[in-house]
């Protein structure tokens, strides 16, 4: 018996030894001490043992189960010792190892100089309105006071998709939208793209426009010009800058002005920017031509308005000493990295 109980114990032992993985461990376990084990086996033959001899066999059974034990119990805390030792291993971080650089983007200028007007006049109690880039001739020009075959179409080459359909040439087209779905008093801005078929240094077939308008009882170019002189300070950011009007010429406007600025780079003494004039062109604007309002259904009698238009290419080329409107399209990261905020 006592050599039974040997074999059994020294094979366990140099199975569990030998186990390199839980799995053989709890098999050596089974086969020895689970319910049909070796040694459970020895157990419950004790039964057919001498009376006399049961506490001696006993005590093999039980030295035998005890030193298994212990073995399984030092393997399995050996077995996990190294898992977690493979584990470091694998997940070793190299702390001297140099940083991965993170790029930063930014806003584009033109969207930086769009969200700054938009921040300007809504500040003065503006609201936004985003129209289509694709128009209709009726609000792109004929409503704006500019018929079919009127002269003033010349001004802007068109790139019409069909004889009814066209790439809005300019922002003033959400205007007569506003007017048709809304009452005055009205104050509203309508950033977006505008498309025409130019190109050269200072022109480029997409470009970016922040069309304004106000109706509201007794507007007259007055507002117009309080409202510009507060707003061209903002934007240029200097208290010294001053702002003429020019007479021009617009369908949808009359009387109808061109914007200057005094020279914010020379003061009005005359540089380069501005030409030696000592003033800047930034925007045309005007009082809203009766037909406008009264084709969108605004008693003339009672309600009048001004109307605005700049293009956001120019204020960036101003702000940013830009003097090729390419510049700002080419996505050139040598030049893009210098104009961010
Ligand atoms: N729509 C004009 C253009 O693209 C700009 C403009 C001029 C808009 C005068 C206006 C305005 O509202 O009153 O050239």
């Amino acid at each position: 018996m006592q050599n039974k109980l040997n074999e059994i114990r020294e094979k366990a032992i140099a199975q569990i030894s030998a186990a390199t993985n839980l799995d053989a461990l709890n098999e050596v376990r089974n086969t020895v001490l689970g319910k049909k084990g070796e040694l459970t086996l020895v157990l419950r033959g004790m039964k057919d043992v001498a009376p006399e001899d049961r506490p001696k066999v006993g005590q093999w059974v039980n030295e035998a189960r005890d030193a298994i034990e212990t073995t399984l119990e030092s393997q399995l805390k050996k077995l996990e010792k190294e898992a977690l030792k493979l584990r470091y291993e694998s997940e070793k971080i190299d702390v001297t190892m140099p940083e991965e650089v993170l790029t930063q983007g930014s806003l584009h200028p033109i969207t930086l100089v769009k969200n700054e007007l938009v921040d300007i006049f809504g500040s003065m109690g503006f609201f936004v309105y985003e129209g289509t880039e694709i128009e209709t001739d009726y609000y792109n020009f004929t409503a704006l006071n500019t018929p079919d075959d009127h002269p003033a179409r010349d001004m802007q080459d068109t790139f019409y998709l069909t004889p009814e359909f066209l790439l809005r040439t300019q922002t003033s087209a959400g205007q007569v939208h506003v007017m048709e779905s809304k009452k005055p008093p009205i104050k509203v801005i309508s950033p977006g793209k505008v498309f025409r078929s130019d190109d050269d240094a200072t022109h480029s077939p997409m470009f970016s426009q922040m069309e304004g308008l106000v109706v509201d009882k007794g507007i007259s170019l007055c507002d117009l010009k309080g409202m510009l002189d507060e707003f061209v300070k903002k934007i240029f950011g200097s208290d010294n800058i001053k702002t003429r009007l020019r007479p021009s010429y617009f369908p949808f406007t009359e009387p109808s002005v061109e914007v200057d600025v005094s020279c914010f780079q020379c003061g009005g003494c005359g540089c380069k920017l501005c030409k030696g004039t000592g003033w800047i062109e930034v925007l045309g604007a005007g009082v809203v031509n009766n037909k406008v309002l009264e084709g969108c259904g605004i008693d003339t009698n009672e309600y009048s308005g001004f109307a605005f238009g700049i293009g956001l290419e120019r204020i960036a080329m101003l702000k940013y000493g830009i003097n090729n409107i390419k510049m700002l399209f080419e996505s050139d990261m040598r030049v893009l990295k210098q104009l961010h905020e």
